[in-house]
């Protein structure tokens, strides 16, 4: 059963490779399917997951729980480690990218992933807490750019970018960290 999203408590733990087997379940739903699957497979993201879990890639993949119910999954990474990412969306030194999505339909469209941004947003800043923090949604997914904008995310950018799968214009937002402030004086 799900709660009202101001007493849902979210954990991020990392990825198992128990945990793909939601992960795939989730790729099979329409409202995740239709933006990660837009120019990509079920077979390519596990694959890429599983890299990750296995620490074949420096990305982090994380499984979100509510109530130690499995709901959804995110990603980050720092933008160094992939150069061509960080030019394509213009990210700053040390910047962290974030990737997101909550699996379970019940969950979606309840301000939780709105809470969820903000957990991310923490968990990053835990291990680096100077860290910009950018993603860069599809320019059609409302709801992505929402969640972002409603946890202080500034828009950079809507064009298409050269590192993504898809032609399609990505909406390019922002967190300014600690460090910007130390740039600027
Ligand atoms: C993107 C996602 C994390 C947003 O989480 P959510 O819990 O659904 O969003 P919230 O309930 O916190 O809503 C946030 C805002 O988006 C709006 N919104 C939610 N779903 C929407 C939709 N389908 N269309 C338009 N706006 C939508 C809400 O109205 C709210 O805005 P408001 O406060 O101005 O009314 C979630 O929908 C999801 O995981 N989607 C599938 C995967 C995905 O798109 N991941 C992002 C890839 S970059």
């Amino acid at each position: 059963m799900t709660q009202e999203p101001s007493l849902v408590r979210l954990r991020l733990s990392p990825m198992t490779a128990a945990d793909l087997t939601f992960v795939e379940s989730w790729l099979a739903e329409p409202h995740v399917a239709r933006w990660y699957l837009e120019s990509s497979t079920v077979t390519r993201e596990i694959d890429q997951l599983r890299g990750c879990i296995l620490g074949h890639e420096p990305t982090h993949a994380v499984t979100v729980r509510a109530s130690d119910q499995p709901i959804g999954w995110c990603q980050w990474y720092r933008c160094d480690d992939y150069p061509d990412h960080a030019a394509g969306v213009g990210a700053q030194p040390d910047d962290i990218g974030i990737d997101y999505a909550l699996g379970e339909s019940a969950w979606v469209g309840r301000g939780v992933g709105t809470a969820l941004i903000r957990t991310l947003v923490d968990h990053v800043r835990q291990r680096d807490p100077h860290a910009g923090v950018i993603a860069d949604p599809n320019a059609a997914n409302v709801a992505s750019r929402r969640v972002l904008e409603k946890n202080r995310f500034t828009l950079l950018a809507e064009r298409p970018v050269a590192s993504e799968p898809t032609n399609a214009p990505m909406a390019i937002y922002r967190l300014d960290g600690q460090r910007d402030q130390l740039r600027r004086y």
